[in-house]
């Protein structure tokens, strides 16, 4: 899998200090507060599951699933594909994701939360790519700042495939021509 990569963006190392320093805020942040952390399926799993062993604080776990990325590289339709089945009613809700591009999918997913009446929505990210921006967002916590390159592993993925290599990195040009 290493293989396929021209650059890596992202060590394992870097990753493993993201996610120290990420918790530690989040641990001071929400301390005396009911938090809920929800993960955006599948990108942000690999992520979320580092960071929640890493917050020293009672907290409850769920998930969502929706789909933005039709197999390529390209911003699609979004479909919701699985709901969260926890109340988030007066709760602070944290949402984890792998990475904002657009900030559609992040968008849609606040708007839904916001009408379940969470206390509070904040969202934390490994990446973000600034320069893919559609709607305007900037989320609490961010792992790093990337420029405008696909990027896949941890959690990322190109046509399913990538999600488990270890590091963040750019495929080599030819993957995309199989
Ligand atoms: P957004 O709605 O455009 O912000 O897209 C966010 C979702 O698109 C992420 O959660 C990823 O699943 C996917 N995505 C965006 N950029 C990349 C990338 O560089 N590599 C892999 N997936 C990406
Ligand atoms: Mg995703």
């Amino acid at each position: 899998m290493l293989n396929d990569l021209k650059k890596i963006l992202v060590t394992e190392a870097e990753i493993k200090q993201i996610v120290k320093r990420v918790s530690s805020a989040i641990t001071k942040d929400y301390k005396d507060k009911e938090l809920v952390i929800i993960g955006i399926l599948k990108g942000g799993a690999p992520f979320m599951m580092d960071l929640i062993k890493e917050i020293n604080l009672p907290l409850i776990i769920d998930f969502i699933r929706v789909e933005s990325y039709h197999g390529g590289t390209t911003s699609g339709e979004l479909i919701f594909r699985k709901d969260i089945e926890v109340d988030i009613a007066n709760k602070h809700v944290l949402i984890v994701d792998d990475i904002i591009d657009s900030s559609r999918t992040l968008k849609m997913v606040i708007e839904l939360f916001k009408k379940r009446h969470a206390s509070s929505i904040e969202v934390v990210t490994l990446l973000d790519k600034p320069s893919g921006r559609v709607i305007d967002y900037t989320p609490k916590y961010i792992g790093t700042t990337i420029g405008n390159e696909f990027v896949v592993g941890y959690g990322l993925d190109y046509q399913e495939k990538y999600r488990n290599v270890p590091c963040i990195g750019v495929l080599k040009e030819e993957i995309y021509k199989r």
